[in-house]
């Protein structure tokens, strides 16, 4: 349990737990920003917020992605039965694919609606999509259903980190936190 080479690395401790805050404020910055009778001025920085984050958060995934790839992660405690470890194996593949689904959702409605991404404005970078409302209409209609799907796949994750970390004590949580690895 306390062997640290059963645990996660610290890169890959700290990009989660950065992801894991981003994504935590993106989502109700998301369904704030799109409720009628908010100011306009309010509704304008969630807005700016909302892409923007978003649009870092993708580039955390890959990044996240990529050491994932270079250093794969670490086996799961023998203790986990094997429905247990499958579960979280098609978890963990359904939260990435949606953590990378929902922000090229998110720029395509922006950007085929033709609409500002301030940073990547700033930063002289063009759109990538060409102008259609059908291909914005799409996108958004994905992003609405994936906003969901993302929400619920995440509570049913913390439900289980919780269940590992305070009930059944099993090490599993303490493979992800604290956000430093212990000796590595
Ligand atoms: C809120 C957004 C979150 C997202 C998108 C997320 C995503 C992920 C992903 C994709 C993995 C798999 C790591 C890998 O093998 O690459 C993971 C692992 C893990 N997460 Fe999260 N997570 C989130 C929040 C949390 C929170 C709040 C907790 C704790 C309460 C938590 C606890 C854990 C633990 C303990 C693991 C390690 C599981 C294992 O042993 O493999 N996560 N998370
Ligand atoms: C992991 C990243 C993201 C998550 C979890 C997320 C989540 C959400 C949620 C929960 C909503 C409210 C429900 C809805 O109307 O769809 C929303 C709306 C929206 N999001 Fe995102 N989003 C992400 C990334 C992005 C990015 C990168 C952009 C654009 C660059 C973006 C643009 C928008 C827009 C424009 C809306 C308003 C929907 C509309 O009426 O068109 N999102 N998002």
């Amino acid at each position: 349990m306390t062997d640290p080479s059963q645990d996660y690395r610290t890169p890959a401790r700290l990009l989660h737990w950065i992801v894991a805050l981003f994504v935590l404020l993106t989502i109700p910055a998301g369904f704030i920003m799109i409720q009628d009778g908010l100011a306009r001025p309010v509704q304008n920085t969630l807005f700016v917020f909302h892409k923007n984050i978003g649009v870092i958060l993708f580039l955390l995934v890959l990044l996240r992605l990529a050491y994932r790839w270079l250093r794969p992660p670490p086996p799961v405690p023998e203790t986990l039965h094997p429905l247990q470890a499958m579960a979280a194996r098609v978890s963990h593949v359904l939260l990435y694919t949606l953590l990378l689904v929902m922000p090229l959702a998110g720029y395509i409605r922006v950007r085929a609606g033709r609409f500002p991404i301030e940073g990547l404005d700033a930063l002289g970078i063009g759109t990538l999509v060409p102008r259609s409302e059908a291909l914005a209409n799409a996108a958004k209609a994905l992003h609405f259903y994936g906003a969901y799907a993302i929400a619920a796949l995440i509570a049913i994750h913390i439900g289980a980190a919780l269940l590992h970390g305070l009930i059944l004590r099993d090490g599993v949580f303490a493979r992800m936190w604290p956000p430093l690895a212990r000796r590595r």
